[in-house]
């Protein structure tokens, strides 16, 4: 019986929230559908203040650019805290929690066939895409926002120098360095 009577306020319970669901979309239908040309106020959203503050950042130079001032020991001190814990750069070195970096640079996306890629990063191998100077630049900012779904969880170089650096680092790290760019 306490159940039967349990039921009943539960049912009694789900059709007013049913029926003040109902009312609030008729009430949408009827009143929101012209908007005033002018909002009596405004609300600041993340999308609306995204654009002003990209405005004030300073232009990043291009990747070719910052190389030309770019060292490789500037580079290593990069690695060393933020790369290394994940990457060897060695030639023959052994691959950690993400690949051997020998010889990354110029190489294809998935350059080490002995490391398992995440399905991002062979879909990006599968278009015959090569490491330049470029794509490390914008992989190193945000990975996963230039390879969706890759197992590089790093959350990216915020610091166009210290990419430029780390970039410069790996380039030596190869048999034969690709040329730099113009
Ligand atoms: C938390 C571990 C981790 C850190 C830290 C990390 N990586 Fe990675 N990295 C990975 C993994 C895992 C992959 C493989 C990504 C995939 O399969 O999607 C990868 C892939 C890469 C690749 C592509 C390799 C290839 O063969 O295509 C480059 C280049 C790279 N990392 C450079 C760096 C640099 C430079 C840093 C430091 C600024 C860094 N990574 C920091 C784990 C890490």
């Amino acid at each position: 019986m306490e159940s039967l009577l349990f039921n009943k306020i539960a049912g009694a319970g789900l059709g007013a929230l049913l029926f003040a669901v109902g009312l609030n979309l008729l009430g949408e239908g009827i009143f929101s559908s012209e908007s005033p040309a002018k909002p009596g106020f405004i609300v600041k959203t993340a999308d609306a203040a995204a654009p002003a503050k990209e405005e004030k950042a300073a232009p990043v130079a291009p990747i070719a650019e910052r190389l030309k001032t770019a060292t490789v020991a500037a580079g290593e001190k990069v690695f060393s805290s933020n790369c290394k814990t994940c990457h060897n750069a060695e030639q023959n070195g052994p691959n950690a929690i993400g690949p051997n970096l020998w010889g990354v640079l110029g190489g294809p996306a998935a350059h080490m066939k002995t490391f398992t890629y995440s399905g991002g990063m062979m879909d990006r191998s599968k278009t015959g895409a090569m490491w330049s100077y470029e794509d490390i630049d914008t992989f190193l900012t945000s990975p996963k926002a230039f390879v969706s779904g890759t197992k590089m969880t790093f959350v990216g170089l915020p610091k166009p120098e210290d990419r430029a650096a780390v970039i410069q680092y790996l380039r030596s790290k190869s048999a034969e360095p690709m040329p730099l760019p113009n």
